[in-house]
């Protein structure tokens, strides 16, 4: 096995002592690594101290000419299997969360085509402060992953949630997330996974959707990404956090999820999963409709636009595989088959959600997947497992194709 190693990332908090604990955690675990030491972080801990346990020398500032002939910022921020901010500070948070480069570990962070694992560590009313569990949230949709942070005493005399992981339990992440991307069999793969339901506006107050949970869909997001695909996930509103090391994007309508997912081409798979919503109503009012008026006696439906096939059917730019799903109440197969070319997809994931199957919003799943080849039915099966199944059978396809 290749050796994995990591870009740490040492923000100027005082549990920065404990990031030199981290790098030799790491080493013992074989996992190597480079270091920046943010210009905060060098009033806690010295360069020298870093460079000494990483065995490598420790960047320090932007614009030092010396390093970008040695090593870009660019180059820096990719050469490493995964970047880890430990302590990540709020100011360590905000500035990937807002896009802002202005020091050598933000803009390693923005130019980083590399997961990141982000290892918070402030006083508890910071952590707590909306401003920064805002940026958390827009982190964790753009894929990072978090460890952390523990309650416990804190170095300022409160006591509450803020303490950094302690170095073994960010090793342990970094290990978990190197095993778990251990397969790599996507590596390199765009793929594009829709998931959960749309909602379509009536008024300010109310609006059409149905019973998709989303589990499915994400299941699926993560499986690949744990394979090592680059994942968008465009999801409509559901109580699900984002997986691990996918990029979310958050859409209410069907509209809006046709948008999200035409502009996150060019994927190399598509995994439609949503349960799109097939009509909106044709007037969304400004104003909450008066029962006394009458006006919600009916509404007037339109037909949303049918992101898998318009997918499918792409000119220019179509993934090289089209994965559909078709929740069907009766004569499943027969009619996901109809489904599969009508829309042309070339594979379409069959399963009945009829009442009394506990499909729609629960865990277990039973499923078969329809191609021109034929048909293979799968056994009842937790939603992660038929997402696991399925993230292996896309990988084999595409790895098919490409040879
Ligand atoms: N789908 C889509 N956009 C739509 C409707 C459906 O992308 N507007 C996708 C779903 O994500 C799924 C597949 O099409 O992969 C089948 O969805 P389903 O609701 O079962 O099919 P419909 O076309 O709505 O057919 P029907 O309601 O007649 O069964």
């Amino acid at each position: 096995m290749t050796t994995k190693s990591v870009l740490l990332i040492i923000g100027g908090g005082i549990a920065a002592y404990k990031s030199l604990e981290l790098i030799r955690d790491l080493s013992k675990r074989g996992i190597r690594s480079k270091a920046i030491l943010t210009s905060a972080g060098a009033e806690f801990i010295t360069p020298l101290s870093v460079g000494s346990l990483t065995g490598a020398k420790c960047y320090t500032a932007l614009f030092n000419l010396t390093d970008e002939a040695e090593m870009g910022h660019i180059e820096l921020s990719r050469s490493a299997d995964l970047l880890v901010v430990a302590p990540a500070t709020a100011d360590l948070l905000a500035k990937p969360a807002l896009g802002v480069a202005n020091d050598l570990a933000s803009t390693a962070l923005l130019a980083t085509d590399k997961p990141v694992l982000y290892a918070p560590a402030m006083n508890v009313r910071m952590w707590q402060h909306p401003a920064v569990q805002r940026n958390v949230a827009t982190l964790k949709d753009d894929g990072a992953l978090f460890v952390g942070p523990g309650e416990g005493d804190m170095a300022c005399g409160e006591f509450g949630f803020g303490r950094m992981a302690e170095p073994s339990d960010i090793a342990d992440a970094v290990e978990a997330h190197f095993a778990g991307r251990s397969d790599g069999r996507l590596n390199g793969r765009h793929i594009v996974v829709t998931a959960g339901p749309t909602h379509e506006p009536i008024d300010p107050v109310r609006y059409l959707a149905n019973r998709s949970s989303g589990k499915q869909g994400y299941a699926i997001a993560a499986s690949l990404a744990r394979m090592g695909a680059q994942v968008t996930l465009i999801s409509g509103p559901t109580e699900l956090p984002s997986p691990a090391g996918v990029a979310t994007v958050r859409i209410q309508t069907a509209r809006e999820m046709m948008d999200a997912t035409m502009k996150a081409l060019p994927a190399d798979a598509a995994v439609c999963c949503a349960a799109v919503a097939d009509y909106r109503p044709e007037i969304e009012t400004e104003h909450k409709i008066k029962k006394e008026r009458g006006g919600l006696s009916s509404i007037a439906l339109e037909e949303n636009p049918d992101i898998l096939n318009a997918l499918s059917k792409l000119d220019v730019g179509r993934p090289k595989l089209v994965v559909g799903f078709a929740a069907e109440t009766d004569d499943i197969l027969c009619n996901a088959n109809a489904k599969r070319k009508r829309k042309g997809c070339d594979w379409i994931v069959a399963n009945d959600v009829s009442t009394g199957t506990g499909t729609m919003g629960g865990d277990n799943n039973t499923v078969t997947i329809l191609s021109e080849a034929g048909e293979e039915s799968w056994e009842n099966m937790p939603k992660t497992q038929v997402a696991g199944r399925l993230a292996s059978y896309i990988a084999d396809e595409l790895n098919k194709r490409s040879c």
